[in-house]
């Protein structure tokens, strides 16, 4: 037996050792049109608040807003998400500045239609950055957010953002029966074609902790356990809430944050037939960024991996604060 003839017969570099094969081989695609675009929008006139925690994401003005996604327009990203920032002040117990026809992501959906900006509108639909307690609904005499009574609140809110031109809503507070109660109350005020993006899986996770910043709804009192889920429940408890969500009319399914959860997006990928979103949350942004401020580590290439595990997970969409920089990163169509 010659020295040829002892070794592995199966080699598995074989494929990898050509630059063309490797190019070839390579199946998992991002691609512009896969990438939602946060928005934090609030009130005043050019107003760019650099959110601390989030180096290069910005809270904006409703003109600021407009530009800003009138670039990514043109940039070939086709949806955008928005989540609204009001003062202090105008904040109550009830959270009734959620469900003003008047408030400014109403207003920046209403600017968005007239200035002819033709990116899908998605709003994010909650209380949080509403209420003066900062949790995502009334609270009762255990502060514990009342569950029908919020629903109440999110159908009116809904219908406002239909009527000033979103096109799909995404109710992110985890209340039960969310999703029966907005596709009847939509149906009803006559926007049976707006649809439904449920953040249906979403974890009660220590990686948002930026984004209240950027929101502004940091809760003042306990946490949201009790209606946000736990990492450590086994995953069939992800399952039931999709299956909840899809059975209830939600056209499209998230799972959130993204990067600690690629197990649940593959689980989820596997037992529902909707599109799955990945939300690659304000704290997987605000880590990328320290790491790569410090020259720790290669930011272009640490986002594309991450962005390309959550497609290769089952992930159809992501939505991720790192747009503008994907302007360079990513092709346009395949
Ligand atoms: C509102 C909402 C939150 C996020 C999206 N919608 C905050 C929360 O649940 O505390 C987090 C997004 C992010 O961290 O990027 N309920």
């Amino acid at each position: 037996m010659n020295s040829f003839s002892t070794g592995p017969i199966k080699r598995p570099r074989r494929l990898r050792q050509d630059a063309n094969l490797r190019a070839m081989l390579s199946s998992t695609r991002v691609l512009r049109s896969d990438i939602i675009v946060p928005i934090f929008v609030t009130n005043g006139v050019g107003v760019r608040r650099e959110v601390k925690s989030m180096p290069g994401v910005f809270q904006m003005s409703v003109d600021v807003a407009c530009e800003f996604l009138a670039a990514r327009s043109a940039a070939g990203f086709r949806a955008f998400i928005v989540f609204g920032v009001i003062e202090r002040e105008a904040k109550d117990a009830v959270g009734s500045a959620a469900t003003d026809e008047k408030n400014v992501v109403c207003t920046l959906l209403q600017a968005v239609v007239r200035a002819n900006i033709q990116m899908t509108a998605i709003t994010d639909l909650c209380m949080c950055e509403y209420t003066s307690h900062g949790h995502c609904g009334p609270l009762d005499d255990n502060q514990q957010v009342i569950n029908d009574k919020t629903l109440m609140l999110l159908v009116k809110q809904a219908v406002n953002h239909a009527r000033a031109g979103a096109k799909v809503i995404a109710p992110s507070g985890m209340m039960d029966g969310t999703i029966a109660a907005l596709r009847r109350g939509l149906d009803d005020a006559g926007f049976a074609s707006v649809s439904l993006l449920a953040y249906a899986v979403k974890y009660a996770s220590a990686f948002y902790g930026p984004f209240r910043d950027a929101a502004d709804s940091v809760p003042t009192i306990g946490d949201r356990k009790n209606y946000q889920m736990d990492p450590s429940r086994d995953v069939r408890e992800a399952l039931l809430e999709a299956d909840l969500d899809v059975q209830e009319g939600a056209d499209m399914i998230m799972v959130k944050p993204a990067l600690a959860y690629l197990d649940v997006i593959r689980a989820v990928r596997e037992k529902s037939t909707v599109p799955v979103v990945a939300y690659q949350v304000s704290g997987e942004y605000a880590m990328i960024e320290a790491a790569a401020q410090n020259g720790w580590i290669d930011r272009d290439r640490v986002l594309m991996e991450s962005l390309v595990s959550m497609k290769r997970a089952g992930a159809d969409l992501i939505i991720s604060y790192y747009a503008e920089l994907l302007e360079k990163l990513l092709p346009l169509q395949a």
